[in-house]
């Protein structure tokens, strides 16, 4: 009695009811997180053209658009701010009036129950678009025994867990720090306790790979490296068993979430995660991902809903509680039906 011709998998597949009542996995409108792009300004806003269907916006813009996204049930957004100058620090990061700080406070102003999340970096801020302090002689940290154009860690963990403050207290319930620093997670948790900010969360990048699949955002958030690429403090995609030590270390280093990043050229990574550690997980759908389905969609080549949902599906089967998403809207909107 086992096997075929008695066993047939396909007399639970016949209806479409029948389908539903076995199916496993489901993305919810509860696990989306929505990027947003905030500039200064006022009723700016200015669409990106590698990311059709995404705008850069003004904080007024920004707040219109967090009240329609919670309106449509998505629990949280995640802010990128595009500065009004750049510099070797990134000065406008830990600015209390900068574009981020402007925009949380905004948000949370408007839409109290709305989850503000804080991509916490610098690569947007400095006008060398790296991700942290360049040793150059020009500043003050300059380190003789490092190579120039090196990224330098500690001196760039001092920014890190200043900004991170400074965008708590202006609201931001979720500090995200992307940069994979060594020790940011530690250098933000201890900045944070220190200014009484004990629950604000974070949200760590843990296993964050130099992906080519990030090309889109840079355009977006205006964040190309200036010089060489980011393969000097982010993850080798070859590596698993280390991004699992990473995953440890931000563990140990006081971390509320996980994050992995990119999402559906590493499910094996979530999956990993998953089983290995108990915090809650989030995935991070990147840029290229999107981009590259619009990009065939628009040509008529794949149908953009059917691959978007069976992505976020996948990406949920593989282990994620959150996933950050460019569909995040259209989602919420085809989940509900
Ligand atoms: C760094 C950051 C990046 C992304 C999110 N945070 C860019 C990078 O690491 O180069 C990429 C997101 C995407 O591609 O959608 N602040």
């Amino acid at each position: 009695m086992s096997g075929f011709p008695t066993v047939r998998p396909r007399r639970l597949r016949r209806t479409a009811t029948l389908r539903r009542m076995v199916r496993e996995t489901a993305p919810r409108i509860d696990q989306l997180i929505a990027p947003l792009f905030v500039r200064h300004g006022s009723g700016v806003v200015r669409p990106i053209a590698s990311m059709p269907g995404h705008a850069q916006l003004s904080v007024d813009m920004a707040v219109r658009e967090a009240e329609s996204l919670a309106e449509l049930g998505i629990p949280a957004v995640l802010l990128f701010g595009i500065p009004a100058h750049k510099d070797a620090l990134g000065s406008e990061n830990f600015d209390p009036d900068g574009i981020v700080p402007r925009a949380a406070a905004a948000i949370k102003r408007a839409v109290p129950e709305l989850i503000v999340i804080s991509d916490m970096c610098c690569c947007e801020y400095t006008d060398h678009g790296h991700c942290g302090i360049i040793n150059t002689p020009q500043i003050k940290y300059y380190d003789e025994r490092l190579a120039e154009g090196y990224l330098l860690n500690d001196p760039t963990l001092e920014i890190l867990g200043q900004a991170a403050v400074v965008h708590a207290q202006a609201g931001a319930d979720i500090i995200a720090p992307s940069g994979m620093i060594d020790g940011m997670v530690a250098r933000i948790r201890t900045a944070l306790d220190l200014a009484g900010l004990h629950q604000t969360a974070i949200m760590s990048y843990a296993a964050k790979f130099a992906s080519s699949f990030y090309g889109p955002f840079r355009d977006a958030a205006e964040s190309p490296p200036g010089f060489g690429d980011r393969s000097e403090y982010q993850m080798d995609p070859a590596n698993r068993r280390e991004a699992m030590r990473e995953v440890t270390l931000d563990v140990e280093e006081g971390a509320d979430i996980l994050m992995v990043k990119p999402a559906l050229a590493y499910l094996d990574i979530i999956r990993q995660v998953r089983d290995r550690f108990e915090l809650p997980l989030a995935a991070y759908q990147v840029s290229g991902e999107y981009s590259m389905v619009k990009a065939a969609a628009e040509k008529g080549w794949i149908d953009e809903r059917r691959v978007a949902l069976e992505s976020l599906t996948a990406i949920a089967r593989a282990g994620a509680d959150m996933i950050i998403t460019y569909w995040a809207r259209d989602a919420a909107r085809w989940l509900r039906g």
